[in-house]
């Protein structure tokens, strides 16, 4: 595959440089099963929909451990399919993190709903459960909370679980970044009420453009994002509420259907990658506590699958900037907290509202990693952190 075929930024770059993800690489050795796979839909002539989505939302359900799998379009329309389906809607509040993509909290507003924002915890980047479960004893209009599972780790879920069940409040996971990680051996997407998934390109289990699904093991649940994905239409021309085209391609669900097969190791890849980071950070010595970066804290009961291999780093404009400068991808991962956006101005959260997600939309800074990174790779990232705090 040449350069030209991969998304603008993330081009493979020559000589010693690393990018922050090549694509390509996951592609060269499964092109041919992918091409056969697009070949079949093409040949079927059916493109949405049909027999390559439902195909793909059985074994996607069966990977994740849920009774149902409902592809959709993008992540942005599996978290608004999910809370329109748990029926909330205008005068709800919705308690999630302003740490995540900008999707988190717009699918909220897209629904009539009002987003409210609990701080993280700076050592998982996920939303704080404890910090939830204070706010919610004076905010009545709670009708959900959506966690987060940030950079491929599930957030405390034994938390969040008893806290919708003490006060009946929806559990949704946005778990776009999290596709195949576990709590207690359990996968995300199966652990809340619904889990919303992304097959954005740059995701772990990716799409040839924008894809989405969301899960459940409430059937009830599950056939109301079914329906609403398709105009509200259980059969053709009946429509019994006003639903969205939120439908799945057959071409993206035919490419997820072969990588879903690797997914499990790269998954295991992407962990040995990390376990590369830990060792060569701590000979360069930049593990301990006086280190001026923070390298990314596990949770326990998560199993971790780094989607991002994220860090806190003193000074990280300029240790970005050097990196840059030596052909060294990174990326930030964000760099305006959600709740400091210009469109939430109306929401009224002021500079230091949150003060542990403004730490962390100032000091986090992801790193180059994907299953096939080399070690080399990894070397020479770790050897720039190591020159520029020297
Ligand atoms: C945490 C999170 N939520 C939601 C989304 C939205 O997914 P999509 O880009 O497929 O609409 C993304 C993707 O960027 C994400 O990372």
């Amino acid at each position: 595959m040449n350069a030209k075929a991969v998304p603008a930024g993330l081009v493979t770059r020559s000589g010693e440089a690393v990018p922050l993800l090549d694509l390509s690489r996951q592609y060269a050795p499964i092109r041919a099963e992918i091409l056969a796979a697009i070949g079949q839909v093409c040949d079927s002539q059916h493109f949405i929909l049909g027999e390559a989505v439902a195909e793909f939302e059985k074994s996607a359900a069966q990977f994740l451990g849920t009774s149902a799998c409902i592809g959709c379009n993008s992540g942005t329309d599996a978290l608004f399919l999910a809370l329109a389906a748990a029926g909330i809607g205008a005068g709800d509040e919705v308690v999630t993190t302003a740490f995540s993509f900008f999707a988190s909290a717009s699918a909220i507003v897209r629904v009539g709903a009002r987003p409210v924002f609990a701080d993280i915890d700076l050592g998982t980047f996920n939303l704080d459960a404890s910090a939830v479960e204070q706010m919610l004893d004076h905010r009545v209009r709670v009708k959900a909370t959506m966690p987060v599972h940030l950079f491929g780790q599930c957030a405390d879920m034994d938390k969040f679980c008893s806290i919708g069940k003490q006060r009946k409040l929806a559990i949704i996971e946005d778990a776009a970044q999290a596709f195949g990680a576990t709590w207690r051996g359990r996968r995300a997407g199966a652990l809340g009420d619904l889990g919303c998934f992304s097959f954005y390109p740059t995701k772990n289990l990716s799409a040839f453009g924008d894809a989405g699904c969301v899960t459940s093991n409430d059937e009830a649940l599950a056939a109301r994002v079914r329906l609403l994905r398709n105009h509200g239409m259980p059969r053709r021309y009946l429509h019994e509420e006003i639903g969205w085209n939120s439908r799945l391609d057959s071409i993206q669900a035919a490419v997820l259907s072969v990588k879903l097969k690797h997914l499990e190791r790269w998954n295991r890849e992407r962990q040995e990658r990390a376990r590369t980071y830990f060792n060569l950070f701590e000979s360069a010595g930049l593990a301990g506590a006086n280190s001026p970066i923070r390298l990314p804290q596990s949770s326990p009961p998560a199993s971790h699958i780094y989607h991002q291999f994220t860090i806190l780093a003193a000074a990280r404009d300029e240790l970005r900037k050097f990196l840059t400068e030596r052909q060294i991808g990174s990326e930030i991962f964000y760099p305006i907290p959600i709740h400091r956006q210009p469109c939430f101005d109306y929401l009224g959260y002021g500079e230091g509202s949150l003060p542990k997600t403004e730490q962390a939309a100032r000091e986090a800074l992801s790193l180059p990693m994907f299953a096939e990174i080399t070690q080399d790779e990894q070397q020479t990232v770790v050897a720039a952190i190591a020159d520029f705090y020297s």
